[in-house]
Order: structure tokens, then sequence, then C-alpha cells
């Protein structure tokens, strides 16, 4: 059973074509970046993976479900997201761990749902993996903005509630994880990701980046999103070369490999 798969998935608001006859298969093991310009379809397609969105044509598998034939609170429950777009729907007041907490009850969580002393161990465990124990108790507003990218990506990991069971979180998607990082802040979050990326629980992870230099160690596919329909897709070191990145960007770009790290400049 694949963790994802698309098969020529369209998505149509008035009359545009967002995606356009979009075939993607992640098998089990492997960890994708989706790259490509603004507007390109990037966060449309994690919310297609994260089951958050309906395909206009074509079909959508997510761990082995059919979009359409399947109870997506449970599925849900099988999905991780960090998205900006969830942290804005939080009371600045609430603390950090409550942040990580609300993971376990999936999207739109309320305040109210109930928060056990292992629920509490858990959120804490997964706040340490983040170097973040020690704020657990601040105000997630108050927060740096790379703090909050990690405490949003914990609570994404947090084993989510499904009927009467616990479940972990087997497919994590992560739509820009780095927006808005300073340098430090950026290598502090790359550090984490990179040992997301090994943990052997998530059967496959997509994140969505707008730079290269913050891909993580650990990624191995690619794919180059471009109007709604992949350009390029496979083995990253294939899919990052020089042209394919120059096309998607439609600008001259170069990109080399070098100590881990996918580099890009203009020619
Ligand atoms: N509900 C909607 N109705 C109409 N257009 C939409 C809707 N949702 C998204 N779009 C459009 O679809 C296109 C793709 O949006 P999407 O957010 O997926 O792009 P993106 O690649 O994530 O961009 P960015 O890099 O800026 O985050 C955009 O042009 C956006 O305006
Ligand atoms: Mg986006």
């Amino acid at each position: 059973m694949e963790p994802l798969r698309f098969d020529q998935v369209g998505i149509t608001r008035s009359a545009h074509k967002l995606i356009n006859n979009l075939s993607w298969k992640v098998a089990s093991g492997q960890r994708w970046v989706i790259l490509g310009p603004n507007g390109s379809g990037k966060t449309t397609i994690l919310m297609l993976a994260s089951a958050r969105l309906f395909p206009s044509s074509g079909t959508v598998e997510i761990l082995g479900c059919k979009l359409g034939k399947t109870d997506t609170r449970y599925l849900k429950s099988r999905i991780g997201l960090s998205a900006p777009l969830e942290s804005r729907m939080f009371s600045a007041t609430g603390t950090a761990i409550e942040m990580v907490m609300t993971g376990k009850y999936g999207d739109l969580a309320p305040w109210w749902h109930h928060y056990d002393s292992q629920d509490k161990r858990h959120a804490l465990l997964l706040l340490g993996q983040a170097e973040l124990e020690e704020k657990a108790e601040e105000a997630f507003g108050v927060l740096s903005e790379g703090e909050r990218q990690k405490v949003l990506i914990a609570r994404a990991l947090m084993p989510r509630q499904a009927g009467f069971a616990t479940r972990e979180v087997e497919l994590l998607l992560l739509d820009e994880p780095s927006a808005g990082l300073d340098l430090g802040g950026r290598e502090h979050l790359l550090a984490y990701l990179e040992n997301i990326m090994k943990n052997p629980q998530l059967s496959a992870v997509v994140m969505v980046t707008h730079h290269t230099e913050q891909i993580p160690l650990g990624i191995s596919h690619a794919a180059l999103l471009k109007k709604g329909e992949f350009m390029a897709q496979g083995p990253i070191e294939e899919v990052l070369s020089d042209s394919n990145i120059s096309e998607c960007f439609d600008i001259q770009l170069k990109i080399r490999y070098e100590k881990g790290r996918w580099w890009t400049a203009r020619l």
C-alpha cells in the first residue's frame, strides 16, 4: 500500500485549472520535497494529500483509502499537517504545550477537549525533540517564528484520537516549514527536520519549500510543480538539475549539491 497515489487528478475553480491531470506515487519510506513558483498549486496538493480537499477529477488515494469512499475523520487521524494557516486559528494566549496537544484532535480542535497526563507527557517529549522543552509553558504567541514553526511540526506529530483508540501519525505533510526564519533559525529547523526524516513510524513525508537550501538531509525525492502540473518528479538527484530548475522558475539557474545541501543561484 502506497502512502499516496494521485491518478490524473484535477482541481477546477471558477473555470480555472489549479491542478491539471496530475499523477504521482509516493512509496512507503520515501521523503519528498515539492518546489514550484508562487501560485503553482503546492498548498493545494497538500490539501488534497491531507484529505481537506477533494479532486474535481481523477482519484486520490491516501494510506490505501480512496477519497470520496472513505470516512475522512478516521483517515485524517493518520495524517499530520503543519501549515501556516493552522497557527492563525489558535488563541495567542494558549501555551506551546497546549498547542502541541491540540494536535490530538486534528484541525480546528477546540480548547475544551480532554487531555490527560499521557498526552502531556507525549507533548513534552515532542517539544523535547524540538529542543523546546523549556518553552512548554510559554504563550505560543510570544515564541519566535522559528520556535512557532517547530511547535507546529511537533503538533502535527502528536498521536491522534481516532474513535476510542489513539494512533501514531503515518503521513507527515509540511507546508513551508522554514518560511520567515533567519539563518540560525533555519539551521536549527533543518537539524530538527533531519531527525524527523529518519523516523521509521512515518511511512512518508512530503514538504513544500521555496528554497533548495531549505531541503533537509534525508529527502529522497523531488517534484517540480509549474501551473498545476508536475514538470519533473523522481529521485531528487535526477530532478534537481540546472535545466529542470530553470524551466520550472522561468529563469536561468544553476544548482549544485555540496555538503548535503542543494544550493541554487542565478547563472
Ligand atoms: N478556492 C479557490 N478558488 C479559486 N482559486 C483558488 C482557490 N484556492 C487556491 N486558488 C488559486 O490556486 C492557485 C494555487 O494556489 P496554492 O495556494 O496551491 O499555490 P502555492 O503553490 O502554494 O503558492 P505559494 O507558493 O504562494 O504558497 C493560486 O493561483 C490561488 O489563487
Ligand atoms: Mg502555498
